[in-house]
């Protein structure tokens, strides 16, 4: 899931949906025309979960998002074995740290959240319209990796 404004959330989301592809069913979506309880109905295994930072606020749809989902898990009484965020940025990621671990915390307060990964990947956007930095396009690579292996 993800949410975007200029779609750089949706390019990162398409890259853990072609690296999963093959040996998981994925599907992708904003969370803006995604209802939760669809996901929940849905009982997916993992969730991986996008957000932008916008005016100094991190991922704020994402997390009312995120609220609504776990609601709505615990009343079908399903759960998510394993779950991870991301974060597209335009600050320097050092500047970004509070932001990411505040939209972790939520993701640890999720109460049908079996399990979540220590680390959520932030992205850094060139513009504010992107493009997402070729370096942090690397980075993502490699942090998709250590998320199949880290569920096998
Ligand atoms: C109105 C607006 C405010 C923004 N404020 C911030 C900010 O406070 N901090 C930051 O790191 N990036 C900020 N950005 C950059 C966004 O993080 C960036 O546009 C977004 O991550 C790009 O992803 P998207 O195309 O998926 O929306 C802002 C962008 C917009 C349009």
């Amino acid at each position: 899931m993800y949410d975007t404004q200029f779609g750089n959330g949706k390019i990162l989301a398409e890259k853990f949906q072609k690296e999963f592809s093959g040996e998981y069913e994925v599907k992708t979506g904003d969370v803006k025309d995604i209802d939760p309880q669809t996901v929940a109905n849905d009982n997916p295994d993992v969730l991986i979960l996008g957000g932008a930072i916008r005016m100094f606020r991190g991922a704020t749809k994402s997390k009312k998002w995120l609220k609504r989902l776990d609601k709505a898990l615990k009343y079908k009484g399903n759960n998510i074995k394993y779950a991870t965020e991301f974060l597209t940025h335009g600050l320097p990621t050092d500047k970004v740290q509070g932001f990411k671990k505040r939209y972790h915390k939520k993701l640890e307060k999720a109460s049908s959240i079996e399990n979540v990964y220590p680390e959520i990947l932030t992205a850094r956007v060139k513009e504010q319209e992107g493009p997402i930095l070729d370096s942090e396009m690397e980075k993502a690579q490699n942090y998709i990796h250590d998320i199949i292996n880290w569920i096998k």
